[in-house]
């Protein structure tokens, strides 16, 4: 079983090592991986860990069932949960514990992996590895932000920042629920695929530093209804004057950085819900690949190619997901 380790240097680097294959223990599975995506996350944790397998994101063949297990034969195809033991219900710190490729916990860059059988969900046959691989981290991201608490409405306005996974999950899952979307980027091309998906209005942030008076303007001075902050600090004064009273903020992002001044008053006054996001559970994974929604990969990368994938996740060139396929 060949499996990619992380070397901790500062630049990403990935070097290909034969592993050690292991049957599943009772309540696991062992799948045989086809794909795999990247996340920004991955960015960072390469930066500072070493000898692990990385990335989240695994789609592939059960080829083994460990007792105990129901519900599953070697054969099926399935996508894996981001933290496989966070089925449902409340997060707790035990459950962030099993997040793959982080953490000390081993990823998907391999041609095998032994997971617990909770973060197994069975794909449809018109999905395509390559589609469920993209929907882990970013996809389910996405559907927390916008679903989990208070469903976004038809109608509200929407904001998203930049043209990556997260926000291209986004842009596609408000479109379905009828709300309006207003979507940033550095790139006009980007913006215009962006608008090919769906987006209502599109700004670009490079040319609008001030970006906020952009939506401000476009919302008759009122602000967006919802907000999906993947900017975190650099970002998160402007997506504040970006929201209307009583408006919501759901902060998933760290794109600049983890921590910086954030103007807390207009927290207060506006009355702006601030929610943290991290992922979610594996039943909003099951809920969204029953939505069949198509996912936006940029670039399929092959096995042997993943620095390459790992580079192009540094450039940020891409729109939406890029992919290594793993395997025949
Ligand atoms: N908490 C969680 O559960 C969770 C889950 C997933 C992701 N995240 C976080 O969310 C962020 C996005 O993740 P991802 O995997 O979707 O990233 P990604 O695919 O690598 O997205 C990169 C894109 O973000 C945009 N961007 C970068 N800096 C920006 C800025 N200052 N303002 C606006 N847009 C900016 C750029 O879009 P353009 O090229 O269009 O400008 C860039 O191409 C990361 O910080 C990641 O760690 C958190």
């Amino acid at each position: 079983m060949r499996r990619y380790l992380l070397t901790g240097h500062e630049q990403p680097t990935v070097t290909l090592h034969e592993g050690e294959d292991r049957n599943p223990g009772k309540r696991e599975l062992a799948i045989d991986l086809r794909a795999t995506s990247l996340n920004y996350r991955d960015l960072l944790v390469a930066k500072s860990v070493k000898d692990l397998v990385p990335l989240s994101d695994g789609a592939g063949i059960v080829s083994g069932i460990g007792a105990g297990v129901e519900g599953f034969a070697v054969g099926d195809r399935v996508v894996i949960g981001f933290m496989p033991e966070w089925v449902e219900g409340d997060f707790t710190e035990a459950k962030k514990a099993t997040a793959l490729g982080g953490g000390g916990v081993h990823g998907v860059l391999a041609e095998r992996i032994v997971v617990p059988a909770t973060g197994a969900v069975r794909i449809p046959d018109a999905m395509t590895f390559e589609e469920a691989a993209t929907l882990p981290c970013a996809g389910v991201t996405a559907w927390s932000a916008l679903f989990e608490r208070r469903p976004v409405q038809p109608g509200e306005t929407v904001l998203l920042l930049g043209t990556g996974g997260v926000s291209i999950f986004a842009l596609q899952l408000a479109k379905i629920a009828g709300a309006r979307v207003i979507i940033t980027s550095s790139s006009d091309d980007k913006l215009d695929r962006a608008r090919a998906l769906g987006a209502d209005h599109v700004i670009n942030y490079r040319a609008h530093p001030e970006w906020h008076d952009e939506v401000l303007r476009l919302t008759d001075g009122v602000g967006a209804d919802l907000a999906v902050d993947v900017g975190g600090p650099g970002t998160l004064n402007r997506t504040l004057k970006s929201t209307r009273f009583g408006g919501r903020i759901l902060l998933m992002g760290v794109l600049t950085g983890f921590e910086g001044p954030i103007e807390t008053g207009s927290i207060l006054e506006k009355r702006i819900t601030l929610q943290g996001i991290y992922v979610g559970p594996v039943a909003t994974l099951r809920a969204l690949v029953r939505t069949g929604i198509a996912p936006q990969v940029d670039h399929v990368f092959s096995f042997e190619e993943a620095n390459a994938a790992f580079d192009a996740l540094r450039s940020a060139g891409h729109f939406g997901k890029l992919v290594v396929k793993i395997g025949r």
